[in-house]
């Protein structure tokens, strides 16, 4: 199986003759399993995404009922799934974001939501931040600020990226007040520079994924949206990895009480079950594109089978209390963490938000971190491999070991996750400079 996977496909963000895949046959719950029956925790969700867990009857039981029925309809069709979804989406979705582009990923959410705020503004650029990631078309990995967009530039014109509220190393001790108002002192200017009037949006990760589970700083989100908005720049929250319940909240633009002009969503929206990605836009951008054409479109834009698998996953999710789980969890996951870095002199810092986490490894006793920016250190090869031997599923980003399980888990798993990471971070602790 895996020979064949290696020889005839091509893998992601690898050279696919480098990739050891792990072979999975089938999965249930939070446990992913091989075909010779071995187990592993899955402590990231798949790709942060898997949010309602694996294998819910609910949901397998809504898309084989929809693909018996009707499996696919053209974009210019209404359907009763099309309308059931938009009105729960309407529904659960808060504030005035009320109606909704379907893509198939996160990806052609954020091409879409570029398209949309330069129809609906009339201006051209986009400002976004370095650490992001936002997808690997070509307009959303030119809005990404990682390295993953060095590859393919130059991309799309219009694209101002500028820095994230906290600089990378941001250990000299300011006040989140501090930092927000230094943040946004700079950005405006940034805006007088490039000409409020030449910007149609800025783009952010409501809570920054990949590039290190970053929670905004208190006050930021509130100050960002007034800044922007004395501008007329529309702000795009991209939570296709920080929506669905993952933080603790439905969506984490919640927690700094702020709604957005537009939201893209993916992943938690169907936990994965099958492709989907949304554009929610505001009732005002929406009356705009009432009248003026939406200049988008997708073969497989409002798929039957993907709605039905949204509408189920979602109501899975809302239904069985599995926001409020994580909320809960999340404090459980902060104690293991806490107990974690009293233990091992390798942790440089641990941060979560509900169940998105992530433990920071260091090198020294100056916190320099294990990894430099886009770079490697053996250790984590050793580590991902331990992970592996002892029944443990997740990614290892630069210096981080990511903490996303499924927002079903319960205290004994997450006991037995922490537990397989502590052994791990001894292979850290054993080159630990001093
Ligand atoms: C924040 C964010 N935006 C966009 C994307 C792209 O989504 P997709 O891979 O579904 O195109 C991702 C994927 O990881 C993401 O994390």
């Amino acid at each position: 199986m895996i020979s064949a996977c290696t020889k005839h496909s091509l893998f992601s963000w690898s050279a696919t003759g480098k990739v050891d895949p792990l072979p999975i046959h089938r999965a249930e719950g939070i446990y992913l399993y091989g075909p010779e029956g071995q187990r592993w925790l899955d402590w990231n969700s798949q790709l942060m995404s898997v949010n309602i867990g694996h294998g819910h009857p609910k949901v397998i039981k809504a898309i084989q009922d929809q693909a018996a029925q009707l499996a696919y309809a053209y974009p210019g069709m209404a359907t009763e799934i099309r309308a059931k979804l938009s009105l729960r989406l309407a529904e659960l979705v808060p504030g005035d974001l009320n109606t909704f582009f379907y893509t198939l990923g996160g990806a052609e959410a954020n091409e879409n939501a570029i398209k949309a705020a330069r129809l609906f503004t009339g201006r051209n650029k986009i400002l976004v931040r370095y650490r992001s990631y936002h997808g690997a078309t070509h307009g959303a990995i030119s809005l990404t600020g990682d390295p993953r967009r060095w590859p393919t530039e130059p991309g799309m014109p219009g694209v101002v990226r500028v820095m994230d509220p906290k600089p990378y190393d941001y250990s000299f001790g300011n006040t989140d007040e501090d930092i927000v108002r230094n943040n946004l002192t700079y950005l405006e200017e940034v805006i007088q520079y490039e000409g409020p009037k030449n910007i149609a949006a800025m783009f952010i990760e409501t809570v920054t994924g990949t590039n290190g589970i970053l929670p905004p700083p208190k006050g930021y989100l509130k100050g960002l949206k007034s800044l922007l908005e004395k501008h007329g720049i529309l702000l795009v929250t991209d939570e296709v990895m920080c929506g669905w319940g993952r933080t603790g909240k439905l969506f984490a633009f919640q927690h700094g009480d702020i709604v957005p002009d537009i939201c893209t969503m993916a992943k938690g929206l169907t936990s994965s079950y099958l492709p989907l990605g949304v554009m929610a836009v505001s009732d005002r951008i929406a009356n705009h594109f009432r009248e003026n054409v939406f200049w988008g479109g997708l073969t497989y834009n409002a798929h039957p089978l993907c709605l039905a698998c949204a509408l189920a996953a979602v109501n899975v999710l809302v239904d069985e209390g599995m926001v409020e789980n994580a909320a809960r969890m999340g404090t459980v996951m902060r104690g293991h963490m806490e107990r974690l870095a009293t233990k091992h002199r390798c942790i440089k810092e641990h941060r979560n938000i509900g169940l998105f986490g992530t433990i920071e490894l260091c090198k020294n006793s100056k916190g320099d971190r294990l990894v430099p920016y886009a770079g490697s250190h053996p250790v984590m090869a050793h580590l991902g491999k331990f992970f592996k031997d002892n029944g443990l599923f997740t990614v290892l980003q630069w210096s981080t070991v990511m903490c996303n399980p499924p927002l079903c888990i319960n205290e004994s798993q997450m006991a037995e996750g922490f537990g397989i990471i502590d052994r791990g971070l001894d292979l850290v602790d054993a080159v630990f400079e001093g």
